[in-house]
Formats: structure tokens, sequence, C-alpha cells
């Protein structure tokens, strides 16, 4: 597990004694953001999870499809609210464009598949760090999502059922998330929480 705080801008790192003083009393409360970030992903995780399978025993993929396009956001927005801030899923190859990586995502997913290649274990990556941006500090948080092949691969797999495929690509007409294998990165949840 790889946990990174990387605080404040290097503007602020050349100012002397306060500043600094106050940059290493921050170490605490950000270790607490990065479990509550942690624990948020999991539940998204979990909620989603749950309601896939429920819809796939009831309906089968084509039903379930549905649900996780509707239900899915939802999900998600509840919990950010819970959380004070966002909680989401993104991927390097996404399904709905709305989970499309921002600059900093795409860089650390990218930094995900680096360390997955080399023989990472994906349930294990996560990410945490302070950012500054315009002066705004913003705390963001990463874990890897993996793909597996139970429940995963009847909607993001190497074989997805043509008809299947079909209705994935009248809901989402510029899907790239199939083709995925178990072990690999499927893509990752993602916390942002905007800091005084
Ligand atoms: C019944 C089909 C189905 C199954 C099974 C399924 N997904 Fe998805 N997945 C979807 C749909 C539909 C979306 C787009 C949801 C949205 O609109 O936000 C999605 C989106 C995602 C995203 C967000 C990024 C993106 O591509 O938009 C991730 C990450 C993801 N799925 C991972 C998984 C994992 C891991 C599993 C197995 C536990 C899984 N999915 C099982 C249909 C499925």
């Amino acid at each position: 597990m790889k946990l990174v705080f990387v605080s404040m801008s290097v503007a602020a790192l050349l100012f002397v004694s306060p500043a600094r003083a106050q940059d290493a009393n921050d170490a605490a409360p950000e270790k607490d953001l990065a479990a509550s970030a942690r624990a948020a992903s999991i539940e998204l995780g979990g909620k989603l999870k749950a309601r896939l399978e429920v819809a796939l025993k009831d309906g089968g993929p084509q039903a379930a499809l549905a649900v996780c396009k509707t239900a899915a956001p939802g999900i998600a927005a509840d919990l950010s609210d819970s959380f004070g801030g966002k909680v989401g899923r993104t991927a390097l190859k996404v399904r709905n464009p709305e989970n499309a990586p921002d600059v900093f995502e795409a860089a650390v997913l990218k930094r995900f598949v680096d360390e997955v290649s080399k023989g990472a274990d994906v349930s294990k990556l996560e990410h945490a760090e302070v950012v500054d941006v315009d002066g705004q500090r913003m705390f963001r948080y990463m874990k890897a999502i993996p793909m597996a092949a139970a429940p995963c691969a009847v909607c993001h797999g190497t074989a997805v059922a043509p008809d299947v495929l079909q209705s994935i690509r009248d809901l989402y007409p510029d899907d790239q998330a199939t083709g995925f294998k178990p072990g690999e990165i499927r893509g990752a949840f993602t916390v942002v929480k905007p800091l005084r």
C-alpha cells in the first residue's frame, strides 16, 4: 500500500517556521481523510456490486445494465453528499464519458497500470495527495478497482454476449470498457474534497 502526502505548493514550502509547523500538524487530519475516503470508496463499491448482483439474478444482464445506468450515478451522488466532497469512479477506458479522468486522475491511473504491469496487486493500490489549485487546497484520493471474472466480465470482459454488447452500444455509443481480463485494473474510485 502506497500512501503519499505532498503538502502545499512549492511556494508555501519556501516560507519558514509558522507555515512549516502548520504543514507538519496537517499530517494527522490528512491520515483521517485518507481513511474516510477509503471507507467511502469501499462503500460505493459494495453498494454498486450488491445492486448489480440482485439485478443480474432477477433480470439478467439487460436489466442489470439499466440498473447500472440509472442507479450508479445516484448512489455516487448520495455518498458524495454524506462525505462532503465528490466520490465517484473513473478509468482510462470509460463506458460513460462523464466518468472520464481529469489530468490528475489520468496520471494516477497510468501509474497504477504501470505498477500492475510490474506485478502489483490491483486491490492494494491507492494514492492520497493534497494538491493546490489556484490557492485552494484539495484533498484527492484514488483506489484502484480490479477487474474480476464474476460479475464484471458479463459487461466488461473479453467475450461479452452479442445482445449485451448491442445494448451497451445503444446506451453508450462511445463505450471503451470491454476487453478486460481478471487481474487487470478496470478503473479507480476517486475522491475529491476541498480543504480550508
Ligand atoms: C450489467 C452490466 C455490468 C456489470 C456486470 C458491471 N458493470 Fe461496470 N459499468 C456498467 C455500466 C452500464 C457502466 C456505466 C455506468 C454509468 O453510466 O455511470 C459501468 C461503469 C463502470 C465503471 C466506471 C467507469 C466507466 O467505465 O464509466 C467502473 C470502474 C466499472 N463499471 C467497474 C465494474 C466492475 C469492477 C464490475 C464487477 C464488479 C462491473 N463494473 C460490472 C455495466 C456493468
